[in-house]
């Protein structure tokens, strides 16, 4: 199969980024399709850290095209950040990183908006990033949105900056009572910003393509995760794009036949940033053991996470809608040292026990879970590199998962670092 993804199967934050970085030396062509700066990775390269929020994890390794689908929202201001910090480093990158010309710009008017929506007391509170993501996204939709396209060519980045601020400004003034946005000094920022873009700029869509069509390997780097999804996760309480492989075709512009091997990654238990429904959320100490065991903050907002024991129905609605075909189960050794670890395998709903995942968001806030006690193990997991030399407990507590989602594992991450890490048919 030419082309390999990486997808979320929970709410985001499932330690994807590792297993993007062992998975990618194989690839010719990274590329990220859906989100924005609302995602976050910490890397460190020759000890030196970096975080990213928009850039493919491909730019780590030289000779690898990276690309920016046109599903991806791009915060112009936030990507020239990260191309000059990364080039500070030595590294160069102008050249391997291609920026789709149809994909849509966050603006500053997009992160007042986000902000001031999220402060609105009559409305639903989702706990975005903050990021500008959804009326980025409501913009596309709404056929207004100003694309990579636009914000090289400085007379239709005018115009459709006209457009937009005139209408901006109504909402901003009238509806919240905030600081109308200034025209001249947001053109005068997206122009600079366009020509220092202009030559990343392309039609990704064909570059992709010909990639596939001559057998590059490409590389589907998904963010957030499936339960995020805009149409399948908890909706409201969602991310405004397919944050999964759904999105892969359209936003990208390949056949969805050519979406190849999926990998879902699922930590060994559950987290979630901001709000909507979890129901194996653990509220006591056990959560708090796991968030400070599993640095279960966040790298984009720096909030808490929620804590939780892995929850089987979601993850396996996860499988189901996304098809994956292998599992990638990160964390396992945040779990040493329980006394007892546990799995969420149903749902009690109104004195039912569910065990498919329900879909309707009013359903998920009902459920309350059953979970399944499994005994803990000790010891330090990071130097196995076999399955088989894992303890008793922690290879039950693997294959279980396994096999209440119907997905085989193919990676088991048992440490920090990359080389902390099981690969099946590893001799
Ligand atoms: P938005 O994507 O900023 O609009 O936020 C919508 C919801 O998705 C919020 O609950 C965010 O916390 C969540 N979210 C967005 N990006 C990520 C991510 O990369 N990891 C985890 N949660 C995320």
């Amino acid at each position: 199969m030419p082309a390999t993804s990486v997808i979320g199967a929970q709410w985001g934050d499932e330690g994807k980024g590792k297993i993007i970085d062992l998975v990618t030396h194989e690839a010719d062509v990274v590329v990220r399709f859906q989100g924005g700066a609302n995602a976050g990775h910490t890397v460190i390269v020759e000890g030196r850290e970096f975080v990213f929020h928009l850039l493919p994890s491909g730019v780590l390794h030289e000779g690898k095209l990276n690309v920016l689908a046109n599903g991806v929202v791009i915060d112009p201001a936030t990507l020239l950040s990260e191309i000059d910090q990364f080039e500070s480093g030595g590294y160069s990158l102008r050249e391997r990183l291609r920026v789709s010309g149809a994909a849509h710009c966050v603006l500053p008017y997009h992160k007042v908006l986000d902000q001031l929506r999220e402060g609105d007391k009559a409305g639903v509170k989702i706990g975005t990033t903050g990021r500008g993501i959804g009326p980025a996204y409501a913009d596309k939709a709404n056929r207004c949105g100003v694309r990579m396209w636009d914000l090289i060519d400085e007379d239709r980045l005018a115009s459709r900056l006209q457009a937009n601020i005139t209408d901006k400004n109504r909402i901003v003034t009238k509806l919240f009572g905030a600081d109308a946005l200034d025209y001249d000094a947001i053109f005068e920022e997206a122009r600079e910003q366009g020509r220092r873009l202009a030559p990343m700029v392309a039609d990704t869509g064909r570059i992709l393509r010909e990639h596939l069509s001559k057998g590059s390997h490409v590389f589907f780097e998904g963010a957030q995760g499936l339960m995020l999804d805009l149409d399948h996760g908890t909706y409201p309480f969602v991310t405004s794009s397919n944050s999964d492989s759904l999105g892969i075709a359209a936003g990208t512009g390949v056949p969805p036949s050519a979406i190849g091997r999926q990998i879902g990654v699922s930590k060994a238990y559950c987290t979630r940033v901001g709000a909507g429904p979890f129901p194996s959320e653990l509220h006591d100490a056990t959560g708090d053991r796991l968030r400070e065991g599993g640095g279960e903050f966040g790298a984009t907002t720096g909030r808490p996470r929620r804590c939780g024991w892995l929850d089987v129905p979601a993850a396996r609605y996860a499988a189901q809608v996304c098809g994956f075909d292998g599992l990638a189960i990160t964390k396992l050794d945040v779990l040493s040292e329980f006394d007892q670890v546990g799995l969420c395998v149903a749902y009690d709903i109104n004195g039912e026990t569910v065990e498919d995942y329900p879909v309707d968001t009013p359903l998920v806030e009902q459920a309350v879970p059953i979970v399944k006690m499994f005994d803990g193990w000790t010891g330090d997991l990071s130097g196995i590199r076999n399955a088989a030399d894992l303890p008793a407990n922690a290879r039950a507590f693997v294959d279980e998962i396994c096999e209440r989602v119907g997905v085989p594992w193919e990676i088991v991450s048992v440490g920090p670092g990359r080389e902390s890490t099981i690969i099946r048919d590893t001799p």
